[in-house]
């Protein structure tokens, strides 16, 4: 594909990559209009659309509410001023900002850096338009990260060895100024899954969801018809989709 990038050998140094997400996360504040219901991803990049939210909605130029995928987010929200809601209240949403970790050229993702893949799956699930803010080293022409798990605690051991059927390396993840396991917002346990490339992601996807236990997976394979991806680069954005 003529447009396309491979993310792998995109080298960027930080202060770039800062700009970069910033440029991604304004462009997708800007496509936010007066009155709609906005699902708030999490990460980094989606805090710069979060900051620019903010901004519209104290210049008065802005009404929304926002549906949180993380404490993370709703947390962040609350300083950048943008009311918040709940999927209760709005089981529909008009446009949802997450971030990724990677995407392909069929709009694919792998998703859940953050650990908050479960609600951000959710969140995209029940809206009407997706943006995904990047920068250009998320950009690949096949998956191949590892694929993150949300697993119930219970069932951990048995979806490990399932996981491990199924042709990954299962690592738990482990926090980070905490000992032992991350908990996930939900209560649950984050199993990281090497696949190597992931030739088929509707499969693999598939393949995770039908054992019991595991909750959900990082792999988005069945959104790319709604997901409009914001690469951000340093002065500019390209903006993807399949349509
Ligand atoms: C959290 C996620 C994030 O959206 C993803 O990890 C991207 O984060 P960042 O914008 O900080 O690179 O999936 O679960």
């Amino acid at each position: 594909m003529a447009i396309w990038m491979e993310g792998e050998d995109y080298v960027m140094n930080a202060a770039g990559q800062v700009e970069s997400k910033r440029n991604a996360g304004y462009r997708a504040a800007g496509m936010v209009e007066d009155g709609m219901i906005v699902g708030l991803g999490t990460g980094s990049t989606v805090f710069f659309a979060m900051e620019r939210l903010g901004e519209r909605i104290a210049g008065g130029d802005l009404s929304i509410a926002g549906v949180p995928t993380s404490y993370q987010a709703a947390l962040r929200a609350r300083q950048y001023g943008i009311p918040l809601t709940s999927l209760d209240e709005h089981p529909e949403i008009d446009i949802a900002i997450d971030g990724a970790d990677q995407v392909d050229p069929g709009l694919n993702l792998i998703k859940g850096r953050g650990a908050a893949l479960l609600r951000e799956k959710c969140v995209c699930d029940a809206a009407k338009r997706v943006l995904i803010v990047v920068d250009p080293t998320k950009v690949v022409d096949t998956l191949n990260a590892p694929v993150p798990v949300e697993v119930l605690p219970f069932a951990s051991a048995a979806v490990f060895r399932r996981l491990a059927l199924l042709g990954a390396v299962p690592v738990i993840r482990d926090g980070v100024k905490k000992d032992g396991p991350v908990v996930t917002d939900n209560g649950n346990f984050i199993l990281d899954c090497d696949f190597g490339a992931v030739a088929d992601p509707q499969h693999l996807e598939a393949r995770i969801a039908s054992i019991p236990g595991a909750l959900e997976c990082g792999l988005f394979s069945a959104y790319g018809e709604k997901i409009v991806v914001i690469v951000g680069e340093e002065n500019n954005c390209r903006v993807i989709s399949l349509r």
